[in-house]
């Protein structure tokens, strides 16, 4: 199967080295167009895949069209590729733009929306994907391998891919500032700055394996390393005492209400 990227920055770069570390494919069947010969020529460098001239270039060489450019670009990238798009299967990464509107770009292909997150970059994303109304098995399995390549991937109904966006899409951020936090918390007590961030790095990293290969429910994880009149309860208690939990809820609802508007609902 051949692929062609529209857009060459960090994303699609994250996902075309995941798709050949998992052999979806060799870098001879990957084509890749962006403005900037630049990015396009370090891509080549990187990964060996090809380049394209023009996005029209790039779609004809495929019957698969990845489309990884900003949201504001879509529309003029898709037109750019104008009829080279007909009869392919287009995968849009695109936040907020949604499958009618990618329809109505692209009326003539097959659409799947997908909604990756950063850690891609490392093989570690979590993507969930929705379908258009005439898209195959086929197409399915095909993005579906994919996002497997940069990590787990599940398929949504599209009415939750603003959910999706508002907790894994910019989940890594929350992520990052609870590293931050932890780290301070640390250095406030007398930790060494580097130290703090490490243990603070690596204690999210191992919490977040652990819960994922015991399959246990997180709170009893959390009840298992919290005895009576500790030092974890006391933590735990200063924690919901300033709302984290709830302020965490609120955050991926806002999110999820923000992506809604950006998309126009
Ligand atoms: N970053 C995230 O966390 C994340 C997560 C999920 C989804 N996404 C989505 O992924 C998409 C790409 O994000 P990114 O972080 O990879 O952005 P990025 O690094 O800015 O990459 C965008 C790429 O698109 C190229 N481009 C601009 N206009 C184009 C055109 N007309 N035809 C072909 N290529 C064009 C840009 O080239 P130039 O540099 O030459 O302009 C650049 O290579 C966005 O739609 C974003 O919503 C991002």
């Amino acid at each position: 199967m051949k692929y062609a990227f529209l857009g060459a920055g960090k994303m699609a770069s994250a996902i075309i080295q995941g798709m050949l570390r998992a052999k979806v494919c060799t870098a001879g069947d990957i084509i890749a167009a962006c403005p900037e010969a630049e990015i396009l020529e370090s891509l080549h460098n990187t990964t060996s895949v090809r380049v394209a001239t023009s996005n029209e270039e790039a779609a004809g060489a495929a019957p698969v069209v990845i489309l990884c450019v900003k949201p504001q670009e879509a529309a003029i990238a898709i037109q750019q590729a104008g009829a080279a798009l007909d009869g392919k299967l287009l995968i849009s990464i695109a936040a907020g733009l949604n499958v009618a509107a990618l329809e109505k770009m692209a009326p003539k292909c097959r659409v799947i929306r997908a909604m990756p997150n950063t850690p891609a970059i490392i093989g570690r994303a979590a993507t969930a994907y929705t379908g258009g109304a005439n898209t195959t098995q086929a197409d399915k399995d095909c993005a579906e391998a994919i996002f497997a390549s940069v990590g787990v991937v599940s398929y949504v109904q599209e009415k939750l891919l603003d959910a999706v966006t508002g907790l894994s899409g910019s989940g890594p951020a929350y992520v990052f500032l609870v590293i931050e936090a932890l780290t301070d918390g640390g250095v406030s007590c007398g930790l060494p700055t580097n130290l703090a961030r490490q243990l603070a790095i690596q204690t999210v990293l191992g919490a977040a394996e652990l819960a994922k290969e015991t399959g246990e429910h997180p709170a009893i994880l959390r009840e298992m390393v919290t005895s009576p009149g500790g030092t974890t309860a006391a933590a735990l208690g200063e924690l919901e005492q300033h709302g984290v939990r709830a302020a965490f809820i609120q955050a991926v609802r806002a999110a999820d209400q923000r992506s809604k508007e950006l998309s126009g609902q």
